[in-house]
């Protein structure tokens, strides 16, 4: 799932690409004002008060972890607090090796780039990158057969910033490119109804403590959700109620969007109804799955497997993807009599 294809647009500090103007001012801009991610924002202050010390860029960085949990944010985050510009593209952007090398000779000194989706860069285009990242240096081809030549072109120091949602799919030699590795992680409902909260400030929106929690719990862990859900809940508000978010007006928002309680939504129950209809619980391969529901399996595997893992639905193992005792009693569903030994963790198998 890609928001944007850039192209490569320089954009300021601050002035993020997205897909609306609105959620570009729900970003936060400085380290300070991102709620969450302590870990990563703790070692982050460290690594870019060291650059800034040196007076040097800083060191590559690659940002993973599931869509949605702030990773261009935290890029421009960086391009802010080291006062440079931030270029912004996405992997299946670039798709020529020329292309990689518009955007790395137009860079100014210190810049970042940014490329989101970065598993999905072409070998060659990757081959490419590589002494960009390690030398700041362009080698390229002049001509063909016995008669070509390489030549080297200098290129300004530059931070490149790479994010993915699946560190696994990169290439070895790029991964070790980068010198900062930092893995986003869902957030708690605390820090999304904080989230809530400071974004619905930022709308002028009221909103009541109770209110931001109740989209917090059913924002599966999510800033984009919860900014989402809460300019939705906010339509309800206005036109049904008094225009204040609070608990009730978030809980008939949430019932006429088809979120349940805990933030599945339609596609997240039809999943684990499909591994529990069709293929008795599971393990049933995740292609199999996609097949099955008419979706695309990254989108499964991306968008709705993270979070119901982390509910503890849904569990990943050798043969396929399994449904647990949790998920039959979230929908209401009786598992069957004949359960795992005691003791095992509770996920239910044909083949157990
Ligand atoms: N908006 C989106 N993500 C955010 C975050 N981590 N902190 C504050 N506001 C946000």
């Amino acid at each position: 799932m890609n928001d944007y294809d850039m192209g490569g647009r320089l954009v300021a500090p601050g002035e993020l690409p997205q897909d609306s103007v609105e959620e570009n001012s729900l970003r936060p801009k400085t380290l300070e004002d991102y709620i969450g991610q302590e870990r990563v924002k703790e070692n982050l202050r460290v690594y870019l008060e060291a650059a800034k010390l040196r007076g040097e860029p800083m060191d590559h960085v690659l940002l993973y972890g599931p869509p949605g949990l702030g990773k261009t944010t935290l890029a421009g985050i960086v391009a802010q607090e080291m006062g440079v510009q931030i270029r912004i593209t996405s992997g299946p952007a670039i798709e020529k090796p020329g292309d990689l090398a518009a955007l790395l000779t137009n860079l100014q000194e210190g810049d970042v780039l940014f490329i989101d989706e970065i598993h999905r860069l072409s070998r060659q285009v990757e081959e490419v990158l590589y002494p960009a990242l390690e030398d700041f240096a362009l080698d390229i081809m002049i001509g063909k057969g016995p008669a070509a030549q390489s030549i080297r072109i200098n290129l300004p120091r530059f931070t490149l910033i790479g994010a993915t949602t699946r560190a696994g799919q990169l290439t070895g030699p790029l991964r070790d490119r980068f010198g900062v590795l930092l893995k986003l992680e869902l957030y708690s409902p605390d820090e999304l109804a904080r989230i809530i909260r400071r974004s619905a400030g930022i709308l002028d929106q009221p909103c009541t403590p109770e209110g931001a929690l109740e989209l917090a719990r059913c924002s599966r862990g999510t800033p984009r959700v919860a900014n989402r859900l809460l300019k939705r809940v906010r339509d309800f508000a206005v036109v049904l109620g008094d225009g204040t978010i609070d608990e009730a007006s978030a809980k008939l928002a949430l019932k006429r969007m088809d979120i349940d309680r805990l933030g599945l939504d339609e596609l997240d129950r039809s999943l684990l109804r499909a591994v529990i209809e069709l293929y008795g619980g599971g393990p049933v391969g995740l292609d199999t799955l996609a097949a099955a529901l008419g979706e695309e399996a990254v989108t499964l595997e991306d968008v709705c497997e993270p979070y119901l893992m982390q509910m503890g639905f849904l569990t990943r193992t050798p043969r396929g993807r399994c449904v647990t005792r949790l998920a039959y009693q979230h929908l209401g569903m009786t598992p069957p009599a004949d359960p795992k030994k005691p003791g095992s963790d509770g996920q239910l198998s044909l083949f157990d």
